[in-house]
């Protein structure tokens, strides 16, 4: 038995992810190629990645909305969710992740199902507000934590009742109690909960997690 709560953690969600995740070939690819091209190790764990899918496939979703792609991991788990009529539309900013996350999709299989558009998220959100006003069945919000409100505030206007409005990293190791903090990350999820405690127009809770990246959570809203 490991002895560091970190050590522990790890060692649990690897157990877990070995005996109740099959061996997945393309996911493995995914990461290797965002490692080797020195994108920073991020991607959400194999065990949240499936949970994104069960999610998405509890709901009966057909048209999802992530924001920050990174190397497209989190977005295959999500695509695989889909009808082969689906659709997912990933917002990333930096031209090499967006590569990257391309190459993935393509390997995936998935580039049919998979809009990536590249730009930042606040530029590319109107953009996709004004061409398709269809609402997302459910929405990852996980890129620059400083404009969690603001994307927030983009998901909402993107939603219709039953929508599912997911946000990434709550917790950050328990920094997000320190009201004090000079980090805009922090602030902006500590804003964004703010936020989400005072919406009438969902209802929310958040959840912790330990894992092998660390003390952190999600928050799940659902529109109503
Ligand atoms: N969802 C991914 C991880 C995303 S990491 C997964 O779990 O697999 C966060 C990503 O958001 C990074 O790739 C980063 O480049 C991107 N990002 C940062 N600022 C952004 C912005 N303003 N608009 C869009 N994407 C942004
Ligand atoms: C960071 C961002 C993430 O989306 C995440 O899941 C973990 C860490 C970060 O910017 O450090
Ligand atoms: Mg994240």
């Amino acid at each position: 038995m490991p002895e560091l709560p970190q050590d522990l953690w790890t060692a649990v969600d690897s157990y877990l992810s070995a005996t109740l995740l099959p061996r997945d070939p393309i996911l493995d690819a995914a990461l290797n190629s965002s490692a080797e091209a020195g994108l920073p190790p991020i991607a959400v764990t194999p065990t949240l990645g499936k949970f994104l899918h069960l999610l998405a496939r509890i709901i009966n979703a057909k048209k999802i909305l992530e924001v920050g792609t990174l190397g497209g991991y989190s977005t295959i788990w999500l695509a695989r969710a889909l009808p082969p009529t689906g659709r997912v539309i990933t917002l990333e900013y930096d031209p090499k992740h967006a590569e990257i996350a391309q190459k993935n999709f393509r390997l995936a299989g998935l580039e049919k199902i998979i809009e990536l558009r590249v730009g930042k998220a606040l530029d590319t959100l109107p953009e996709i507000a004004a061409a398709d006003p269809a609402p997302f069945d459910l929405i990852f919000i996980d890129a620059d934590k400083q404009n969690n409100p603001a994307y927030f505030q983009w998901a909402l206007k993107l939603s219709r009742p039953g929508t599912l409005i997911l946000i990434d990293n709550v917790v950050r190791d328990g920094a997000i109690l320190d009201a004090a903090s000079a980090d805009p990350a922090i602030q902006g999820t500590r804003q964004l909960l703010t936020l989400l405690g005072n919406e009438p127009r969902v209802s929310v809770t958040a959840l912790q997690t330990v894992d092998a990246k660390g003390h952190d959570g999600f928050a799940l809203a659902l529109v109503l």
